[in-house]
């Protein structure tokens, strides 16, 4: 089985990172679009142009399945792209919304995100499906902060601090009683730790790249996720240097190899 893995950038390594721990029987395409990054800012054409010519050529090299890992895609994009190709297509909205579904008692979920998605309300929508209510807040300085590799970064831990009080102060408005927050970014599992400390202890926090990972493995019916790690191609639509130095960040290793190719209109899918 050739599992495709899509991301606007290199965020969503750390989905890949998860499905090569859970589903090691799997060979791996993944692509970053990161000449055409951030979609989190980006309408919802441009986003659906942009994530249909990259599932369509991640189908072309082969893949049979594909993991939208990318949030902003998966929010505005996910129709879009199942009409495009014919493999099945699992986005991580609704993996997060179903990981939420699990999680919470109180039926109540906070939900951080970039612009884009937050203006969707897909995971409203995805909550709402599943009989949640959900606040969703716009946190657009932490994807380039993360890229900036300002982890454990004092500016950081304030804007986080900033962005927590707001999206608090949003759902006390609202009289809901949240026991659950949804990193719906796949640039926020690298901030894991400064979230969980920064954010009240009754939000159990949910990071959409274990929990995809985990619903792959179910609905692809492989074994208990243990073995020796899958194989992986990467490809990106810019600098595979920068590709290479940042992603390591978020696959937790060395990437050797990067392909470069051009998913421009016009040029087609050529590499
Ligand atoms: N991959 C995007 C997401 O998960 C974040 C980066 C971007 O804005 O392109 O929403």
């Amino acid at each position: 089985m050739k599992i495709g893995v899509f991301d606007s950038g290199v965020g969503g390594l750390t989905v890949l990172r998860a499905l090569q721990e859970q589903v090691p029987g799997a060979d791996y395409l993944y692509l970053g679009d990161t000449a055409r990054l951030p979609y989190g800012a980006k309408s919802r054409e441009t986003v659906a142009r942009y994530a249909v010519s990259s599932a369509r050529f991640l189908v072309e090299e082969g893949a049979e399945f594909l993991t939208i890992a990318c949030n902003t895609a998966s929010a505005l994009a996910l129709d879009a792209i199942r009409e495009a190709v014919t493999a099945p297509v699992l986005g991580v909205v609704e993996t997060g919304a179903n990981a939420a579904d699990a999680s919470s008692r109180t039926r109540d979920v906070l939900v951080m995100a970039t612009a884009a998605t937050v203006e969707s309300h897909a995971y409203a929508a995805a909550c709402a499906q599943r009989g949640m209510r959900a606040i969703e807040k716009a946190c657009p300085l932490l994807v380039p902060l993360v890229e900036e590799g300002w982890i454990e970064h004092a500016v950081t831990a304030e804007v986080l601090r900033i962005y927590l009080t707001e999206l608090i102060e949003q759902e006390r408005g609202a009289g809901l009683d949240a026991d659950t927050l949804v990193l719906g970014c796949t640039h926020y599992p690298l901030l894991r730790a400064q979230i969980e400390a920064a954010a009240p202890k009754r939000l159990r926090v949910i990071d959409s790249a274990e929990v995809t990972a985990e619903q792959v493995r179910k609905k692809l019916g492989t074994g208990d996720g243990k073995g020796s790690r899958g194989a992986a191609r990467f490809f990106a639509t810019d600098s595979v240097k920068k590709f290479r130095a940042l992603g390591s960040r978020f696959l937790g290793r060395e990437i050797d190899g990067v392909e470069l190719v051009d998913l421009e209109p016009g040029a087609g899918s050529s590499r």
